[in-house]
């Protein structure tokens, strides 16, 4: 898939900006401040509906005015997509596929993919648990629509079943109503376990030979489940930890309690296995994010079985120059976004398909033009 054109108006910085892209590699150059991530989180934004920064839309508005627009026409296969998205101020956003409104978000999540990887990604192994599940709950909403209903239930029953139990404390005529809750939250509870499981496990296998090649075969890496629960267990032991949650008024167990582990082995005998978030050295650590991100495209071109489109938000100039190859060698073929800011990093890489532009307080300009 490759976004062909798009068209901004009053989103961020951008007054109004035109741009055509073909296949390879687009480079977004300029000083700190002009508008290089913005461009990313308006591809983001479109393809996922959420801002990679957690921004509202009324943030994302240009100051002073109403209302944003995003227009993004994408070929996939060949087919060629018009996604238009409008933000408001103060109302719900619009989007619309080939001029046909979409009512239901999740009916549009899945139809245009994209991997968007920025420095914060290579934090996620030093980082902790709530980083790392929403590295799995991003991903896993973006290639599973029962995962994003599950999930987003999940996190809905818990805060309503935490609500409850701090209202008990001074209602205990409550406590018969915390039965139904306790159903609904294993119920979905058990859904997200089991998808979060096979999404580990799968990700896992592509990650462990990427993972080789980027350690120059001196480790290798395997990603673990470390689950707070499983999900036959769910049930009961959320029965028999009831005193405990009412004592504490909220839920002490359950997959808002879960994590993924870094496991290194290394190919010296006798070596023993290591866990990278607590003993990895920073190298290690960022090879291991490395890894994991490189699976991630993997994983979403196999499960959607299209190239998805990158984004690659000041990362280049944090990789040393073997694994930047590495990278850049990978992705020879989707069409990627990269955000810099000097061209100097990009000498040892001559690209084939590439088209540098500079960006410059909210306008875009051909490199040199
Ligand atoms: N709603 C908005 N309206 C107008 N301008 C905005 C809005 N939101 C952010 N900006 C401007 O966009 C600028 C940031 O742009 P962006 O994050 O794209 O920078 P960048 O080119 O990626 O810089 P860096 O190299 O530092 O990452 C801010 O300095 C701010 O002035
Ligand atoms: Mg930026």
């Amino acid at each position: 898939m490759i976004i062909k054109s798009i068209d901004l108006l009053d989103f961020r910085n951008y007054e109004e900006l035109h741009l055509d892209f073909e296949k390879g590699i687009t480079i977004l150059n300029g000083e700190n401040a002009q508008g290089k991530t913005n461009l990313l989180e308006a591809v983001f934004l479109t393809f996922t509906c959420r801002s990679h920064r957690g921004s509202k839309d009324r943030e994302m508005i240009r100051f002073n005015r109403e209302e944003a627009h995003i227009k993004m026409l994408v070929r996939k296969e060949d087919r060629e997509i018009r996604i238009d998205l409008h933000l408001k101020k103060d109302k719900n956003r619009g989007i619309a596929v080939n001029g046909v409104p979409i009512r239901k978000t999740r009916d549009y999540l899945g139809l245009v993919n994209c991997v968007l990887f920025s420095p914060e990604d290579l934090q996620i192994v030093k980082e902790g648990p709530a980083e790392r599940r929403k590295f799995i709950d991003a991903e896993l909403c973006q290639l599973d629509k029962i995962y994003l209903n599950s999930c987003t239930q999940y996190k809905k029953t818990l805060e309503q079943r935490n609500q409850l139990l701090k209202d008990i404390s001074y209602m205990p005529e409550l406590l018969d109503t915390l039965d139904v809750w306790d159903e609904q939250l294993v119920k979905y509870g058990r859904e997200v376990i089991q998808k979060r499981e096979e999404f580990i496990a799968e990700l896992s296998e592509i990650t462990g030979p990427i993972h080789e090649k980027l350690s120059g075969k001196r480790e290798s890496l395997i990603l673990g489940y470390d689950k707070n629960i499983g999900a036959d267990e769910f049930a009961e032991e959320l029965r028999k930890s009831r005193d405990k949650d009412l004592k504490n008024k909220t839920t002490g167990i359950g997959p808002h309690r879960d994590d993924i582990s870094f496991i290194l082995k290394t190919a010296n005998e006798g070596e023993e296995n290591l866990d990278a978030r607590i003993y990895g050295s920073q190298g290690q650590q960022r090879t291991c994010a490395l890894s994991v991100k490189m699976a991630e495209i993997r994983l979403v071109e196999k499960k959607t079985n299209d190239q998805p489109v990158l984004l690659l938000d000041d990362v280049l100039s944090e990789l040393d120059s073997l694994r930047q190859q590495y990278l850049l060698q990978s992705i020879s073929n989707i069409q990627t976004f990269i955000t810099c800011t000097g061209l100097d990093e990009f000498v040892s890489h001559p690209f084939e398909e590439c088209r540098v532009y500079d960006v410059e307080k909210g306008r875009i300009r051909k490199h040199g033009e």
